[in-house]
């Protein structure tokens, strides 16, 4: 996997509890337009399933824990988000599932774009060939 990274963020915790904060184009490489978050999720469900052609975001446990599974076209990676201090960069065209997520998870989502479904792709072949025309 290249460009998908690992992104510690700063943690201003102390006897009172947490403090963690992100400034676009700062402690990410890029601004953000865009906040969604993911919580409630049922048992053994999966999400995600797509790609985007320019969307890059950065996902966090911000309480609970989940799997990430990245695909750029070339290699398949498993990342476990379990920590509100550190964030998982996902760059374009990289194919992702969201799993295994525990009782309780929130799952913040910092995007640097607003929502465009002509962003998405949403078929793993047609994104293959995409990566592909794209190398
Ligand atoms: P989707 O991105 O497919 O969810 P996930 O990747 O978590 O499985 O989005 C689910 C639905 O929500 C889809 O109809 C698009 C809509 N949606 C918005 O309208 N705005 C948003 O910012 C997001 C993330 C989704």
């Amino acid at each position: 996997m290249s460009a998908a990274t690992w992104i510690d963020l700063p943690d201003r915790s102390d006897e009172r509890g947490g403090l963690v904060f992100i400034e676009g184009c700062r402690q990410i490489p890029f601004g953000i337009e865009r906040v969604y978050y993911l919580y409630d999720t049922r048992d053994g469900i999966a999400r995600g399933g797509h790609a985007h052609k320019e969307l890059e975001q950065l996902l966090v446990a911000v309480s609970g824990r989940l799997d990430v599974v990245l695909d750029d076209g070339i290699a398949r990676q498993r990342y476990s988000l379990c920590t509100p201090t550190r964030g998982l960069y996902v760059p374009p065209m990289t194919w992702r599932e969201l799993e295994c997520f525990a009782p309780g998870t929130v799952c913040l989502v910092l995007a640097s774009r607003y929502y465009d479904e002509s962003d998405y792709i949403r078929d793993y072949d047609a994104f293959l060939e995409t990566t592909r025309a794209r190398a």
